[in-house]
């Protein structure tokens, strides 16, 4: 069994012994799942991953975990990636769909073209691609990975699509769960990564934003349809020692008061439909379940946008102890434009310091920030040391910020 080494307290292996508790051994591959009761009767001798002899579908645990597990309490982003779907929509081709131009278009929000899922694209396809490309940048394998977190509005699934997503990728150590949070996505995402890494336990987690809000908006109401597109960016959060730690502060928030400005309600046939028969049965319609569109009321989200994320913003300085002069990026949801240039306005960064592709893509939702982030390194604009001002905001109301040094 591997020795552990601790540094200022801060960091320490993972360290099996017999006082372990059940949980952790169980994921050391250590229980045979010999239960006793106190009468000392056998309750359960099947070995893990089966039931009854039968073996179950899933991950293997009955093969020992690999040792040893660093508990940081530090985490450092180490890798990204993205991908977007192949079909490109632009702003002239919207003019076609309703009655909007690329000048409107650009100036009220400066997306010039977004790119939308067709054919056999799907969310689970973006997701996927998008987590291979941050676990390569990351040098880590996919057996490395002990979660992966899949923040989206959107999935393939009702029930989530994020362990299709890890099993596809071949994290066959990790579990995975989705964060629904819409826009906020990601940044709900990565604060959990990390305190999922504080908690112990956790190395290498896989945080990806992957979002197809076309499936949502009404193609023809030109208030909305014009600001989405569809997209998948990700990166991989490693646990470090206390001193490396490169997640330096956050700062989250929900509103659900909000909730009336920007919605996407469930339109399923609900407990009101279900209709009593006088014999007393209850009779269900038969009803296909569905969502309504998205529905905006674009000038209270923006003045929500415009005033909350920079208060964030310098709460999560705070929290790390830095000023706005000390932000070399500032990154922000791709909603619009003239959000972005408020904001950085507002904290008083210059529009150089400002990464931003909305033009190309629109709101890609939880994607936006890991997609920009994507482009942003592999274009070496974001160098390692960097410190990057990152801030989602969107339904919910939900909205928060992260002060982030690259690598
Ligand atoms: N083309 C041409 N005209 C348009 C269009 C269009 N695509 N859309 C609206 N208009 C018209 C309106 O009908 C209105 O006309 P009127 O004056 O004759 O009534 C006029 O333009 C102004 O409309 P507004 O809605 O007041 O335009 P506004 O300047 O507010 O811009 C926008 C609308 C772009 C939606 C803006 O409010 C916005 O970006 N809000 C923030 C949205 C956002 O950030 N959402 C983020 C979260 S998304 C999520 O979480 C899922």
């Amino acid at each position: 069994m591997a020795n552990a080494t601790a540094t200022a307290g801060m960091v320490s292996l993972h360290v099996p012994s017999m006082r372990a508790g059940g949980r952790d051994m169980a994921r050391l591959g250590m229980i045979r799942c010999n239960c006793r009761t106190r009468r000392g009767k056998v309750m359960c001798a099947a070995p893990p991953g089966s039931v009854n002899g039968d073996v179950l579908m899933g991950n293997d645990v009955s093969k020992p975990r690999r040792l040893p597990r660093i508990v940081g309490m530090g985490s450092k982003l180490i890798g990204c990636g993205s991908a977007v779907p192949k079909f490109e929509i632009t702003n002239d081709d919207m003019a076609e769909i309703v009655e909007t131009s690329d000048e409107w278009i650009s100036v009220r929000t400066g997306i010039r073209k977004r790119r939308v899922l067709t054919g056999e694209e799907s969310v689970k396809g973006l997701a996927i691609e998008a987590g291979k490309k941050a676990l390569e940048m990351a040098c880590v394998e996919p057996d490395e990975v002990d979660l992966v977190i899949l923040c989206t509005s959107t999935p393939d699934d009702l029930f989530g699509t994020g362990p299709q997503v890890h099993t596809a990728i071949g994290c066959k150590n990790a579990w995975a769960f989705d964060a629904t949070a819409a826009c906020s996505g990601f940044l709900v995402g990565l604060i959990t990564a990390t305190r999922f890494i504080k908690g112990g336990g956790y190395k290498n987690v896989l945080v990806i934003g992957a979002d197809s809000l076309s499936r949502y908006v009404d193609w023809t109401d030109r208030g909305t349809c014009i600001l989405f597109g569809d997209g998948a960016g990700a990166v991989l959060v490693q646990a470090t020692a206390a001193e490396e730690n490169g997640f330096l502060g956050f700062d989250i928030h929900s509103d659900g008061q909000g909730y009336r400005h920007l919605n996407a309600k469930t339109s399923v046939g609900g407990m009101e439909e279900v209709i009593p028969n006088t014999n007393g049965s209850i009779n269900f319609p038969p009803k296909k379940p569905a969502f309504s569109f998205i529905q905006m009321n674009g000038k209270e989200v923006f003045r929500f946008a415009v005033s909350s994320v920079p208060q964030s913003i310098v709460a999560s300085l705070e929290e790390a102890g830095l000023t706005n002069s000390d932000i070399d990026w500032l990154l922000l949801h791709q909603a619009n434009w003239r959000i972005i240039d408020a904001v950085a306005t507002r904290l008083q960064i210059p529009s150089e310091k400002i990464i931003s592709n909305l033009a190309n893509y629109g709101n890609t939702s939880a994607a936006s920030i890991p997609l920009a982030l994507d482009e942003a390194v592999r274009g070496g604009k974001v160098k390692g040391g960097d410190i990057i001002a990152a801030s989602g905001f969107g339904a919910g109301l939900t909205w928060g910020s992260a002060i982030i040094r690259w690598q």
